[in-house]
Order: C-alpha cells, then sequence, then structure tokens
C-alpha cells in the first residue's frame, strides 16, 4: 500500500510517501513566519501552509521516484491543532483523494506521535508499551496495549513540556521555538547552578510546569544577571534539570505500577538529549528495549501520520469520517473495528 501523507497542523507544513509503512520520502518545511512573533500566530501559519502546500506534497512525490497515480491511499492530520492550518492540509488531502476516487484517512495528530518511535524499525515494538508523549502542546504518559487500546496514566495541569520550554526561552531572549536551544546552551552550564524545585513529587502521574516556569521568571526579574552570556548556561541547565527529572520521575513511577515489554518517548522534546539518557537508563534499570524516533520524526512531521494510516489499512480497520478537530483528547479514541472502510 503507498500512502501519500499530509501534516499541516500547527506551523510545520509537510508531506510522505510511505510504502507498507516504510518511508519514501519526507518533506518538512517549518514556517519562519512566526520567529519575529515569540510564537506561532495561528493566522500567519494557516494562510503560510495555503502557500508551501502544493510545493511540499510534488517534492515528497519527486523525491519518492513516483507521480500521484501511484498512490493508493490519502492521509492527512484532522487535528488536534489550529483550526487554520488544519484546513488546509485536510482538505488538499480529502480533495485529492475524491478527484482520484482514493481512500482518505483523517488521524489524530497525537496517535500518530504515538507511534512515531516505530517508523524506520524493522520489528514492531513489543506491547504493552509505555509512551511518554511530548511537544509544545501536549504532556502526557500512554499505556499503550495495542493499537486503539490506549490508557492514558497521566497529563500535564498546565503547561506542557515544551511550552516551558518556549516560555522560559521567551523570557531570557531566545528565538522561538526555544526548545532545541536550551538543550544546547545547557550542555554548558552547571546544573546546580541554581536549586529550581522539581515538580509534582507526589503519587499521581500528572505534570506541571507552570510553576518552574514563574520560578525561572521570578530569578531572572530578581537577579537580571542570570541572562549574561557566562551565567546563562547555568540557569538553563537548572531549568532543564529540574524539568526533566520531574519527567523522568513520573516514567519510573508509571512503570513500576505498569509493567510494559518496552518504553518509548515521542514529540518535539523527545528530541532532548537529558531526557533521551535519562530515559535509556530507566529503560536499561527495567532492562526493556527504549524507542526514541529520529531527530526528523520528533518534531511534526507527515511520516509519522502516514504510518497511523498505515496501520488502519493493515488492520483493514473502518477510520472514522471526521472533519478537522481542532479539540480532540487522545482518550476519546475508539477501538479499532475489522470492518473495511
Ligand atoms: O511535537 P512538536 O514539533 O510540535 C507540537 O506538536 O507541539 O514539538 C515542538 C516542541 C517545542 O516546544 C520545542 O521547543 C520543543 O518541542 N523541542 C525541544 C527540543 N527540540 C524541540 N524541547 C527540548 N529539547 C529539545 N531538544
Ligand atoms: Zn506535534
Amino acid at each position: 500500500m503507498r500512502i501519500l501523507a499530509i501534516e499541516s497542523s500547527c506551523d510545520e507544513n509537510s508531506a510522505a510517501v510511505l510504502a507498507d509503512g516504510a518511508v519514501c520520502s519526507l518533506v518538512t518545511v517549518t514556517q519562519k513566519v512566526h520567529q519575529a512573533w515569540g510564537g506561532v500566530v495561528p493566522e500567519l501559519a494557516g494562510r503560510s501552509h495555503l502557500e508551501l502546500q502544493d510545493n511540499v506534497v510534488a517534492q515528497a512525490l519527486s523525491r519518492a521516484g513516483i507521480g500521484l497515480d501511484g498512490i493508493q491511499l490519502i492521509a492527512a492530520t484532522c487535528g488536534p491543532g489550529l483550526v487554520g492550518s488544519l484546513l488546509v492540509g485536510y482538505y488538499f488531502g480529502a480533495a485529492v483523494a475524491a478527484a482520484r476516487n482514493l481512500p482518505f484517512v483523517p488521524v489524530h495528530h497525537m496517535e500518530a506521535h504515538l507511534w512515531s518511535p516505530e517508523l524506520d524499525r524493522t520489528e514492531p515494538l513489543p506491547l504493552p508499551m509505555l509512551v511518554l508523549l511530548v511537544s509544545g502542546g501536549h504532556t502526557q504518559l500512554v499505556h499503550v496495549r495495542a493499537f486503539r487500546d490506549y490508557g492514558i496514566l497521566g497529563s500535564t495541569r498546565d503547561d506542557a513540556l515544551g511550552e516551558a520550554y518556549d516560555k522560559v526561552g521567551k523570557l531570557v531572549g531566545l528565538e522561538f521555538p526555544a526548545g532545541a536551544q536550551i538543550d544546547k546552551l545547557a550542555a554548558t552550564g552547571n546544573p546546580n547552578a541554581v536549586a529550581f524545585p522539581v515538580a509534582m513529587r507526589d503519587a499521581s502521574l500528572d505534570f506541571s510546569y507552570s510553576g518552574l516556569k514563574t520560578a525561572v521568571a521570578n530569578k531572572v526579574r530578581l537577579e537580571p544577571d542570570w541572562v549574561s552570556p557566562d551565567r546563562l548556561p547555568g540557569l538553563l541547565a537548572s531549568f532543564q534539570s529540574a524539568a526533566i527529572q520531574s519527567a523522568l520521575e513520573k516514567v519510573a513511577l508509571a512503570l513500576q505500577r505498569n509493567p510494559v515489554k518496552s518504553l518509548a518517548a515521542a514529540g518535539g522534546v523527545a528530541a532532548n538529549s537529558l531526557l533521551r539518557t535519562g530515559l535509556s537508563h530507566i529503560a536499561a534499570e527495567h532492562r526493556i528495549p527504549l524507542a526514541v524516533p529520529a531527530l526528523k520524526y520528533c518534531a511534526d512531521n507527515a511520516a509519522m501520520v502516514g504510518y497511523v494510516a498505515h496501520k488502519h489499512s493493515a488492520l483493514q480497520s473502518s477510520v472514522e469520517s471526521y472533519s478537522v478537530r481542532p479539540r480532540w483528547p487522545l482518550s476519546e479514541l475508539g477501538p479499532a473495528s475489522s470492518s473495511r472502510h
């Protein structure tokens, strides 16, 4: 089954071609228009997707060495995300599918992240699996029993982990999004420079990051010298240490309570070096494999969208017919049923 997949839920426009679940091509363009605003501006994102969509799809097809004639199914993200952005990719895909009389599969963005650790692997990951989903908009611990059989063990009560990175980045004058820059700068700083509190050291599996962000804001307000070039790495290393430590403690707690056969992380923050190292230690202690996606599959991308459509098609499961759904909790996804769509 050859699939053309499209992702346009936020500020990345991406298209991919997959053949039987293997990625043949992936083209991802990150919109630059938001940098001046310190965050994604929804109206600008939608317009930029309109300008990019045609060309990004054409490039993905050309790099895969096929034309639309070679495509058998089209998939696109239908939520959650920014409505104006979702509409562009979704209706581009749906229109091409209708014109060519091809099946169209709408995909949940977080379900796509959830399975991204399996991309480019020769064997499926052993189930059940615990997945730490960490992006700019979501922070969740998901117990994956099977495709479409998910238990949400914990979620953030306020900011997402990536959001905390971006807000702290803004506080210290870094460009949006700041996660990768903080990761790099923190590597050169002393993580004990400032004693930031590790949040949510309780029995729940929920997360909280707004208190840590406020602690960083207060530190910078009272002692502005922390943003000077020689002290900034220490401040950021201390923030990162507290932020990642709290995520790792929740993963360890979830593993104690839910024995699993594999551990995975997905979403933009799964690119974080400290998180990856910490997770690898936890997985080794539990003697289970750790799967983290290649960097190109951590950030928003269409390969993960096509992969979920591939799973549907391999199971011959019926697919819900949706328009875009800007708000759509992962917990609302129903079980895969085996009737043909
Ligand atoms: O999954 P993603 O591309 O978009 C959403 O669906 O939100 O995640 C983007 C988030 C941003 O908050 C960005 O700052 C963060 O991922 N991020 C990182 C790193 N690379 C990207 N955070 C920490 N460390 C990184 N290396
Ligand atoms: Zn995402």
